[in-house]
């Protein structure tokens, strides 16, 4: 698990996104955000059925995380998420300045400017 989501980014804990969404993003990492992530099959299963059973739709990282979101729409990123934009829309706190500040690269590297991300730990700052 570890070794095959951690080689481009972070590694994302599994309680960020629901359910449908892990399913979805392993069913297509042909076409991972502009790259290719595919693992074998046997490889690929094992982390849908990680990901899948520790998702959001359990307790998720704060129990929150699904909180407003349509259960209709399947995400595939943890910055669409309501939640998510809620708990960076104070002015400032993505901004531009704050991302080159930490060096951050994009809005999903969460490990920029938290820590203990990977451990789903995101009130360190
Ligand atoms: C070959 C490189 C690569 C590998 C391997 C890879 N990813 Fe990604 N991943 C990306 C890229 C590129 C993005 C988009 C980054 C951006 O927005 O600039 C991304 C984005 C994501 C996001 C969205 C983050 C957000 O909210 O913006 C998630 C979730 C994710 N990856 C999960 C996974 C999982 C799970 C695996 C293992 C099955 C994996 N990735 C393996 C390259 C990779
Ligand atoms: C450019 C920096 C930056 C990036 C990237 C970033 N965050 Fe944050 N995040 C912040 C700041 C700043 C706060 C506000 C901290 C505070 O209130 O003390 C925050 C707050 C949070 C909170 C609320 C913490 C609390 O105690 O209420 C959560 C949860 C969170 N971020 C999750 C994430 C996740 C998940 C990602 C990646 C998908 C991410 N963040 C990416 C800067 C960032």
């Amino acid at each position: 698990m570890a070794n095959e989501c951690s080689a481009c980014h972070m590694l994302y804990p599994a309680g960020l996104l629901p359910a449908r969404s892990w399913s979805a993003m392993i069913a297509d990492l042909a076409n991972h955000f502009g790259d290719n992530a595919e693992l074998d099959a046997a490889t690929a299963k094992r982390v849908a059925d990680y990901l899948t059973a520790n998702s959001a739709d359990g307790v998720g990282v704060s129990g929150k995380v699904l909180r407003g979101l349509d259960p209709a729409l399947v995400p595939k990123r943890i910055t669409e998420l309501p939640w998510w934009t809620r708990k960076h829309k104070k002015k400032g706190r993505v901004g531009t300045v704050e991302f080159a500040r930490k060096g951050a690269k994009f809005k999903g590297d969460c490990k920029a400017c938290h820590a203990d991300a990977e451990r789903g730990i995101f009130d360190d700052d």
